[in-house]
């Protein structure tokens, strides 16, 4: 049985349809009773609710479990606390093969969510743990975000300049390889870093939404004030909203830069690009509507 955490959440839930696909016996942990349902829906044969900040709940959910796929919330001030806990539970529990959901570099210090992700890899290196890291780059999903204003107003904003360069990867293909790693043999000690294309810019994939969509896209920057102030209004903690401000202005600065050389070994072909992506999600919406 395999335990994946943090499984109502947007990778939690694509992990589970891609460990279903391959008949995969998964124990969910959920947040929340209302999210019971889905999960199960999903695939997972049980389901478990609970606040992941508990020891406790940890040492209940690793209970009869082979495998652990750990994904800890977003930008979470405690993840390397549920990342002690997780995998202290793993260990008491006999856990085989622990997969942590982490991020492409953690090493960035400028960036403090990479860098606590730094700190729970060094635990799981030093747990005696069977070990897998997974290291996605920026989900070619967060650009759903904007979806409404891209249709309504044809116009792609974001809080750093439209230059900036980003590799992306395909949430779809991140699931697909953390089923792989969980379900085939040869996999413990790696660390794979899971990059779908090479960096593209705000600029190119305005362009690459306007050849797909059928009309014209364009991005624009949103200064750092104006995001901030925004955000705050829809309630954000303080240690989410500083840390995303360090994201962007580390985007801005240095871009983000991987290879897909790794992702395209794993999944034994190419990963989807960003024009598959947008093709298949504009395809998938007018099905919808
Ligand atoms: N987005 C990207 O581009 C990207 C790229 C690379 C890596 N990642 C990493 O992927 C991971 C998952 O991201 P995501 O966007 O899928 O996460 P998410 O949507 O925030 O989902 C997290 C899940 O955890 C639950 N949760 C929150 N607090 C909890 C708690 N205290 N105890 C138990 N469950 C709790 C949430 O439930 P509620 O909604 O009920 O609170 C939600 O179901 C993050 O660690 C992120 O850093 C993301």
């Amino acid at each position: 049985m395999i335990l994946v955490t943090g499984a109502a959440g947007k990778t939690g839930q694509a992990v589970i349809r891609a460990l279903a696909f391959r008949g995969g016996a998964i124990r969910a942990m959920a947040h929340k009773p209302e999210q019971v349902e889905l999960l199960s829906s999903l695939g997972a044969q049980e389901v478990v609710v609970g606040d992941m900040r508990s020891q406790v709940f940890f040492e209940k959910a690793t209970r009869g479990i082979q495998s652990v796929y750990h994904i800890c919330p977003n930008v979470d001030p405690y993840e390397t606390v549920i990342g002690a806990f997780a995998i202290q539970a793993a260990r008491h529990a006999g856990v085989e093969h622990f997969v942590y959901h982490s991020v492409l570099h953690p090493q960035t210090e400028n960036m403090p969510h990479h860098w606590k992700k730094m700190h729970v890899e060094e635990l799981l290196l030093e747990s005696g743990l069977g070990f897998t890291i997974l290291q996605p780059a920026v989900y070619m999903q967060n650009v759903l975000a904007y979806w409404d204003r891209i249709m309504g107003e044809h116009v792609y904003t974001v809080p750093y300049p439209v230059e900036t360069r980003l590799c992306m990867v395909d949430l779809e293909d991140v699931a697909e390889a953390a089923a792989l790693v969980l379900t085939q043999p040869g996999h413990l000690a790696a660390i794979y870093e899971l990059v779908g294309c090479a960096p593209i810019s705000q600029n190119e994939i305005a362009q690459i939404l306007s050849e797909k969509l059928g009309f014209t896209v364009q991005a624009e920057p949103l200064s750092l004030e104006k995001w901030e102030s925004q955000t705050r209004r829809l309630g954000i903690g303080d240690y989410q909203v500083e840390t995303l401000l360090k994201m962007f202005q580390y985007y801005e600065k240095f871009g983000f830069h991987g290879n897909p050389h790794v992702l395209t070994w794993l999944l034994g072909r190419k990963p989807a690009s960003f024009a598959g992506f947008i093709e298949c999600t504009a395809r998938r919406q007018q099905k919808i509507h």
